[in-house]
C-alpha cells in the first residue's frame, strides 16, 4: 500500500473499519480492540503475518480517531538504511551532515504533528534507534539532526510487525522498555488460514472490485463455483488477504466472457503441499537456528528463481527483510 498524500501535501489515511472484510469471530475481536484503540491516542501495536491487513488496521484506527482530519504519516523502519532513519523521523537542520539538504528536514514526527505516526516493520529499527524513538515517546520532544533545542510534539504512534515481537524482545533484538511503551494496545491480525469462514466474503468483494476494473462490469456478473470456493478454503495462505487477492485478480484477467465463472483452481494452490506434510520436522538434525534460516532463505529464492514477491509469500517476511538477508548472508542469483 502507498501512503497518500492529498493535493495540499497533507498526509492521509485511506481506509476505514468499513474496508477491513471478513466477519469471523478472529477478526471481530481485532477489530474490537482497534475500535477502543481509535477511542484514545495511546501507543498500539499491529501484529500479525504479512499479507493480514496489519496496514489497512493502521488506516482504519486513524481515521476514527479524533486525530482523523490531521496527518496519517508512514514510515517503513525496514525499508530505510539504518544511517538514514534518524533523519527521517526526526528532520535535521541545513546541512547537518554530508549529502544533507541545504534546507534541512522536518522529519516525519513534525509532519505527522497533531495526528498519527505509523512506523511500519518496527522491529526492524537499529538499536540506536530504538533508543532515540524511546526517548521521543517518552519527553513527547524531539531534536532535529544538528539542532539544539528540542520541540514538542503531539504525534500518536501506531506500529506494525510481521516478526514475533515477544522473541525479538527475548533475544535483545528490541528493547523491552520500548515494547512496553508501544504495546499499550495490541492488536493481532489473526492469519487467513484461522478465518477460512471470511474467504467467501472476501471473494465476493474482490471480484466485484476486479470486475468493474478488469471488465467494467456493475457487479454480480462474475459466479463462483462452489468447487474453487471449496478449493481456496483448502489451502492455508502464506501470503494471507495479499495473496488471496492476487490469485483471483489472476483469475479473473483468465476469464472469457460472459458469463464469466470462476471454476478452474490455479495450480500452484492445487499442488500445495499439506500443511504439515512441509513440515516434517520430527526425524530433522538440530541445527543453529542462523543456518536453518540461511538454507531455507538460500532454497526459497532458488525455488521461485529469486522471484521477491513469491519468496517472500513462502517465507512470510517482509520484503525488507529479505533484502536485509540476502545481504547479511551475501546470497546472490549465481550462487
Ligand atoms: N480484512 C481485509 N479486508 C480487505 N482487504 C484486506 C484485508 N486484509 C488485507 N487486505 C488487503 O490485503 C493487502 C495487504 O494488506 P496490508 O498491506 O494491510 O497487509 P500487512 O499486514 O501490512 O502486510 P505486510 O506485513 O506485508 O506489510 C492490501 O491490499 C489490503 O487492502
Ligand atoms: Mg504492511
Amino acid at each position: 500500500m502507498r501512503q497518500p498524500a492529498d493535493q495540499n501535501g497533507q498526509w492521509r489515511a485511506s481506509f476505514n473499519f468499513a474496508n477491513i472484510i471478513g466477519r469471523s469471530h478472529a477478526i471481530n475481536n481485532a477489530i474490537r480492540i482497534a475500535k477502543v484503540a481509535a477511542r484514545s491516542s495511546a501507543a498500539t501495536l499491529i501484529l500479525g503475518e504479512s499479507g493480514v491487513g496489519k496496514e489497512l488496521f493502521a488506516h482504519a484506527i486513524h481515521n476514527s480517531s479524533k486525530r482523523s482530519d490531521k496527518p496519517f504519516v508512514s514510515i517503513n523502519c525496514g525499508a530505510i538504511p539504518r544511517e538514514l532513519i534518524e533523519a527521517e523521523l526526526f528532520g535535521y537542520v541545513p546541512n547537518a551532515f554530508t549529502g544533507a539538504s541545504s534546507k534541512g528536514a522536518a522529519g516525519k514526527f513534525r509532519t505527522a504533528d497533531g495526528g498519527t505516526l505509523f512506523l511500519d516493520e518496527v522491529a526492524d529499527l537499529s538499536p540506536d534507534a530504538q533508543v532515540k524513538l524511546l526517548r521521543a515517546i517518552s519527553t513527547g520532544e524531539i531534536a532535529r539532526i544538528g539542532g539544539v533545542s528540542p520541540e514538542k510534539v503531539d504525534v500518536r504512534i501506531i506500529c506494525a510487525t510481521n516478526k514475533n515481537i515477544q522473541s525479538e524482545v527475548d533475544n535483545s533484538f528490541f528493547r523491552e522498555d520500548l515494547y512496553y511503551r508501544l504495546n499499550v494496545f495490541e492488536i493481532r491480525v489473526p492469519p487467513l488460514r484461522e478465518r477460512l469462514e471470511d474467504i467467501d466474503e472476501i471473494i465476493k468483494y474482490f471480484i466485484a472490485a476486479c470486475g468493474r476494473k478488469i471488465f467494467n462490469l456493475e457487479g454480480g456478473e462474475i459466479h463462483v463455483a462452489p468447487e474453487f470456493t471449496e478449493g481456496l478454503k483448502n489451502y492455508n495462505w502464506p501470503g494471507n488477504v495479499r495473496q488471496l487477492q492476487a490469485v483471483l485478480e489472476r483469475e479473473i484477467y483468465h476469464l472469457n466472457g460472459p458469463p464469466y465463472i470462476l471454476s478452474h483452481l490455479p495450480d500452484s494452490i492445487i499442488n500445495a503441499a499439506p500443511a504439515a506434510a512441509q513440515v516434517g520436522l520430527a526425524s530433522a538434525e538440530i541445527k543453529p537456528l542462523k543456518q536453518i534460516e540461511f538454507e531455507m532463505i538460500k532454497a526459497a529464492l532458488a525455488k521461485f528463481d529469486w522471484n521477491i514477491e513469491k519468496t517472500v509469500m513462502a517465507l512470510q517476511i517482509s520484503r525488507a527483510t529479505l533484502y536485509r538477508k540476502i545481504a547479511e548472508y551475501k546470497l546472490n542469483k549465481r550462487k
